[in-house]
């Protein structure tokens, strides 16, 4: 028997206050023209004094335990993806731990930036599998909104704030079962480029400036790579799992700009209507995004029980990464 993690539930939350890109535009010099034309980006939640990534959070990993019908206690492992903790420690795991009244599980954080839920995702899959953990709850959060500069028109635009969690347990399938049936994480894949650490940070840090810093990014030479790096792995993983891109029913990518959902669904020859986009609502949420376009898509019926799901993202470091999951 093969022990894999499958998916119980999904969860997510949004800051109660939603700006437009018209309501953007009356403090920054832009246009909702460019940001549409450019990005596809409509809108972007903004997190209030009373909100932070811990709290936003903990109502998304909340939403993700009652989809699952699991109490919290039962949870054994919190992996929270973000590079916008509530603090420089503790981990903001262990906050939402508290929050959720588990008084002893395995809680940490990871930063891999926009990709930090596929890394999370992966060590939370490769726990269940080695029998170190038995029902994991994995969450993408993140407050950009605490890191833009805003005076800066090239990437104040882009980012929201925003949280996506899932819960995972453990199901044991026949060796040799074909992955044509077999539901839960069937492959993920992930890789990191530090030479390019300089096209995308924060220019703050506690061992260097002892500031939080603010988002930097050379748009253009991020998007190229983002265009091979993700075509790249999203071949490299479903050639992990034993299937092609013909078998993907739906790509939940990285929402940070629709011009590179539209240019890797090509790269894979998969149909736009197979890729869930919610880039228009909220903008890029980093390490929340992938999550977050999840749990949209389960929640308004498009992803199902059975359908064959790949989550994909690139970001800060460079790192990126992909999964391949039967829901
Ligand atoms: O989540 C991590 C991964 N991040 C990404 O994947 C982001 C990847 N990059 C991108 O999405 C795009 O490169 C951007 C959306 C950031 C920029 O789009 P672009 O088509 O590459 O625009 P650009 O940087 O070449 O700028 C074009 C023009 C410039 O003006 P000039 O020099 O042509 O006169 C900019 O100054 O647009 C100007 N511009 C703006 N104009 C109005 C830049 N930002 C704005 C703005 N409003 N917000």
């Amino acid at each position: 028997m093969i022990r894999r993690a499958i998916l119980l539930g999904t969860g997510s939350a949004l800051p109660v206050r939603a700006v437009s890109n018209a309501e953007l535009a009356q403090t920054v010099d832009t246009s909702d023209e460019w940001i549409v034309e450019r990005t596809g980006i409509r809108n972007r939640y903004i997190a209030g004094d009373d909100e932070t990534t811990a709290s936003l959070a903990t109502d998304a990993a909340r939403a993700a335990l009652d989809a699952a019908g699991i109490a919290a206690q039962d949870i054994d492992l919190i992996i929270l993806a973000t590079a916008t903790p509530d603090q420089t420690f503790p981990a903001s795991a262990t906050k939402v731990q508290a929050a959720l009244g588990i008084n002893d599980c395995v809680a940490f954080d990871v930063a891999a930036v926009c990709s930090g839920f596929l890394y999370a995702i992966t060590v939370a899959d490769s726990m269940i599998r080695s029998g170190a953990a038995q029902r994991a709850l994995v969450i993408g959060a993140e407050t950009f909104s605490r890191i833009l500069d805003w005076e800066d028109r090239t990437t104040c635009v882009l980012f929201g704030d925003g949280a996506g969690a899932v819960v995972l347990g453990a199901e044991e399938s026949a060796d040799g079962a074909s992955p044509e049936t077999v539901r839960g994480i069937l492959a993920s894949k992930l890789h990191a480029d530090g030479r390019h650490n300089g096209l995308l940070y924060v220019d703050g840090g506690p061992s260097t400036t002892q500031t939080v810093g603010k988002l930097r990014m050379k748009g253009q030479e991020v998007f190229r790579h983002a265009v091979v790096n993700l075509a790249a792995v999203l071949n490299e993983v479903m050639a992990a799992a034993g299937l092609s891109s013909s078998d993907i029913d739906w790509l939940v990518p990285h929402q940070a700009n629709a011009r590179i959902l539209d240019a890797t669904a090509r790269k894979l020859k998969l149909s736009p209507d197979r890729v869930v986009v919610t880039v228009d609502r909220h903008a890029n949420t980093s390490a929340a995004s992938v999550p977050l376009a999840l749990d949209c898509a389960i929640r308004d019926g498009r992803i199902k029980p059975g359908d064959l799901i790949v989550l994909e993202a690139m970001g800060g470091g460079f790192t990126w990464g992909a999964c391949v999951l039967r829901v």
